[in-house]
């Protein structure tokens, strides 16, 4: 992970392989941000012409490279959009210098270190810079092979970013970095997984993973295998699993503190690969279904990220793992599965299981009556039809808890939009054999699929479902600090989450 520190040295004398400036979209050209005052006076107050010249207009994500002035240590002046330049009076939004600083650290991939003289003018901005800088440097090339020199497409990411313009001493600014490092590796454990391929991450690898990582952080971990879950009446997470080589598992981590008030629960999807079942993918359909598995990757981060941050909250984290395919041992279309509720439930398409091992996960997380329970899974593709690939959807059973998620979301950078669970599409999953069907109505996919967990979710527990099918995996190009693949979506959602649960400033 490229390595953070703060420092108020000055930009000409810093020995770094890159200057890293901020550069916004003003009403007559580009303008420099402040934090570059330096390096402009060495380019005699010019930097914003040469800017204009290069062709540089201050844009969201745009990267111009220029030689650095003489008598700089560093050779290279990175110089990044930052977007429209803000208001008079007004700063640059904390979002706009994370994406920067990781568009910077995405395009210095293989250097050794930069310096980033960005417009920071409080720990918040230093939070968010630190945070770009991790993210965007991140890169998956577990799978490339380094050995081979002529191939040269797994080059180290930024080993170190030098943020300039925080106080170094200042215990809100050490802090603010300091989470930023934690948050960002463990967002970034959460794109590992996701972007892990599924024959060596399967649900035992999976729990294996997370049970050593549990470990190292003090938290507690408990693997219900495939004889554990038949024993307890798991019958949804075994019905989706049964037809896969590999045996489901359900993973409950609990981190505890002794000052904690409150207890949450965040529940993930986690499906290693979802074929669809007997109601099998079309080709064209299942080639990123390994990222099906990215809501039990996020919570899996989240978790161990409040550990390490020290939150002065319970968390319990559920991980439901099965792996979805067809064969001979399948759940089939008109099965009805006993779930751990007790509730049956009669399967109409195997492609609608994330809800099915989320439904037994909700029910055991229930039964421990937190005061919320967060879930999160790659749910529907209706809710992509609904946001687009880049916004998750936001249901829950409390409207008050529902706008909360939503503001600590926009507060963090994660795109994300409240949306209804309609009464009336509850009949569209009436079963004639079952207590309730596992598909209703076409129409509003999405809306029915948290509709069914509802039904799962204990008497009098707030709620809530994001549904993060769209931002899950990117699979277009990089964008800011996202890359292409897993994206770590809804890690810093539920780690605002707990902070503010912890801190009893939740809504
Ligand atoms: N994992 C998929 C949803 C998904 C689709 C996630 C695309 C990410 C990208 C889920 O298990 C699924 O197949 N849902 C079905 C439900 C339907 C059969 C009721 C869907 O959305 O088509
Ligand atoms: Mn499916
Ligand atoms: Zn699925």
């Amino acid at each position: 992970m490229t390595a953070l520190t703060l420092s108020t040295a000055a930009a000409p004398g810093l020995r770094a392989d890159a200057i890293v400036i901020g550069v916004a979209k003003g009403a007559k050209g580009p303008i420099v941000a402040p934090g570059a005052e330096a390096v402009d006076k060495a380019y005699d107050g010019r930097l914003a012409g040469i800017l204009d010249t290069l062709g540089a207009s201050g844009a969201e994500g745009e990267v111009t490279k220029l030689p650095a002035p003489a008598g700089f240590k560093a050779p290279l002046v990175l110089a990044v959009g930052l977007g429209q330049e803000p208001e008079k009076d007004a700063g640059f939004d904390p979002e706009a210098l994370r994406k920067a600083a990781g568009a910077a650290a995405r395009t210095l991939t293989g250097a050794k270190k930069a310096a980033f003289a960005l417009p920071v003018t409080d720990a918040a901005d230093i939070g968010a810079t630190g945070e770009g800088v991790v993210l965007g440097a991140y890169s998956f090339d577990a799978y490339k092979r380094g050995d081979d020199a002529k191939a040269k497409n797994a080059k180290a990411p930024l080993a170190e970013a030098v943020l300039l313009g925080g106080k170094p001493r200042d215990a809100a600014h050490k802090a603010a970095l300091l989470r930023a490092a934690t948050v960002g590796e463990e967002l970034n454990r959460a794109r590992d997984l996701i972007n892990m391929p599924p024959n060596d991450l399967d649900p035992e690898a999976f729990a294996a993973l997370a049970q050593t990582a549990a470990k190292e952080h003090g938290i507690k971990v408990q693997v219900l295998d495939e004889k554990a879950l038949a024993k307890g009446g798991y019958g949804g997470i075994l019905g989706v699993g049964s037809g896969s080589a590999s045996a489901p598992r359900l993973v409950k981590l609990s981190y505890t503190s002794s000052k904690a008030k409150k207890n949450l629960a965040f529940v993930g999807k986690g499906i290693t690969y979802d074929s669809g079942g007997i109601s099998l993918k079309p080709a064209g359909h299942n080639e990123t279904m390994k990222c099906d598995m990215s809501g039990a990757a996020a919570v899996f981060a989240a978790v161990v990220a409040a550990a390490r941050l020290g939150l002065e909250v319970n968390v319990t984290g559920w991980l439901a793992l099965a792996e979805n395919m067809p064969s001979g041992s399948a759940t089939r279309p008109g099965d009805v599965l006993r779930m751990y509720s007790g509730k049956t439930v009669e399967v109409l398409n195997t492609d609608a299981e994330g809800r099915l091992v989320l439904a037994d996960a909700l029910w055991a997380a229930s039964a421990e009556k937190p005061d919320a329970i967060v879930d999160v899974a790659t749910l529907t593709g209706a809710m992509m039809l609904a946001l687009g690939s880049r916004t998750f959807g936001i249901m829950a059973n409390d409207d008050a808890f529902r706008s909360a998620l939503h503001e600590a979301a926009e507060e963090v950078g994660e795109p994300a939009w409240p949306m209804p669970l309609p009464e009336h599409l509850r009949k569209g999953m009436d079963s004639s054999v079952a207590d309730i069907a596992n598909m209703g109505e076409r129409m509003g996919g999405g809306l029915v699929a948290g509709l069914f967990l509802r039904e799962f979710v204990g008497e009098g527990i707030t709620w809530a479902h994001l549904d993060i099918a769209g931002p899950a995996f990117n699979e277009g190009g990089p964008f800011g600090y996202t890359p292409k693949g897993g994206t770590g979506t809804a890690v810093r959602t539920l780690v605002r989450l707990a902070e503010l649960t912890a801190s009893g400033d939740l809504g």
